[in-house]
């Protein structure tokens, strides 16, 4: 964790800010190991390995917790499975990864927060659409922030990545130029509370980019439940649960009509 990062962070619990209690391990300006308190309600995080522990794990249930098992046992296979999926199905990586990025409206110095980074596989491809980026990355499986971790140490690309919940996520209001989301939110317990939270820690005149499999995917929700996975109670985009206040909405297939991208906007104060 940058100790930068101590003025973006937020208590999950009360949206406090935090101190640093303890350090066991700093490298320049990086903390390995360490401990956050809130200030405002005492509550303390853990650092481990440079990730803050940023989440009220007690309430991650229904399929949050599934699927935080899921990719935590998955982390290691994750990578090559989507690398030769997508260049089966979509022609590589630049295909299906870079398509997506193109949406981003990235300008330098954006900072930009990826809601469900997993092994931040997005980030080689936003990175080459602008020069400088601020990037934050949150996910709630812990085992994949680690291999997303390895990933941009091997590829020389900075990254502030933290534990959380996307539907209670640990950041203060508008702290985002950019927000964007890919491949979760089918499985989210609550995405209503997920987009409200991306449209939160959205900067007002930011786009809210968010994109996953629609009913067209070739896998199905039956081949999800055979490999243990709770099934989708839908797949497509959830237009529906889209902030009242949200502006631009716009919705479009991407990956063969397989995925979808759904754009809105915070407006402007
Ligand atoms: C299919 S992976 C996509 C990872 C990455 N966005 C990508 O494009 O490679 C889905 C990710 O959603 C994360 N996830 C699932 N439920 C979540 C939640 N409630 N809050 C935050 N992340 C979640 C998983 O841990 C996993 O990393
Ligand atoms: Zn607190």
């Amino acid at each position: 964790m940058k100790l930068s990062a101590l003025n973006i962070y937020t208590c999950p619990e009360c949206k406090g800010k935090f101190e640093i209690i303890k350090t066991d391990s700093v490298k320049k300006h990086d903390i390995l190991e360490g401990t956050l308190k809130c200030k405002a309600c005492g509550g303390q995080a853990a650092i481990h390995k440079g990730i803050p522990a940023l989440i009220n794990q007690r309430n991650v249930k229904g399929s949050d917790l599934k699927f935080q098992k899921f990719y935590d046992r998955m982390s290691p296979v994750y990578d090559p499975i989507v690398k030769f999926a997508s260049r089966i199905l979509f022609g590589g990586d630049i295909a299906f990864r870079g398509e997506f990025a193109r949406h981003l409206e990235l300008k330098p110095q954006d900072r930009v927060l990826e809601v469900s980074v997993g092994s931040c596989g997005n980030y080689p491809y936003i990175g080459t659409f602008s020069g400088h980026l601020e990037l934050f990355g949150l996910d709630i499986s812990k085992n994949f922030l680690k291999q997303g971790l390895k990933n941009i140490k091997r590829w020389k690309i900075d990254a502030e990545l933290c534990q959380g919940n996307a539907d209670d996520m640990p950041y203060g209001d508008n702290s985002f130029d950019c927000v964007f989301h890919k491949g979760g939110i089918n499985g989210f317990s609550d995405k209503s509370k997920a987009l409200g939270e991306m449209f939160r820690v959205a900067k007002p005149g930011s786009l809210i980019t968010v994109s996953d499999e629609t009913e067209n995917m070739f896998y199905t929700k039956k081949q999800f439940k055979k490999v243990g996975l709770p099934s989708f109670e839908e797949l497509g985009a959830p237009l529906d649960l889209i902030p009242e206040e949200a502006v631009d909405v716009e919705l479009e297939q991407t990956a063969q009509g397989m995925m979808y991208v759904m754009k809105f906007r915070k407006p402007l104060e």
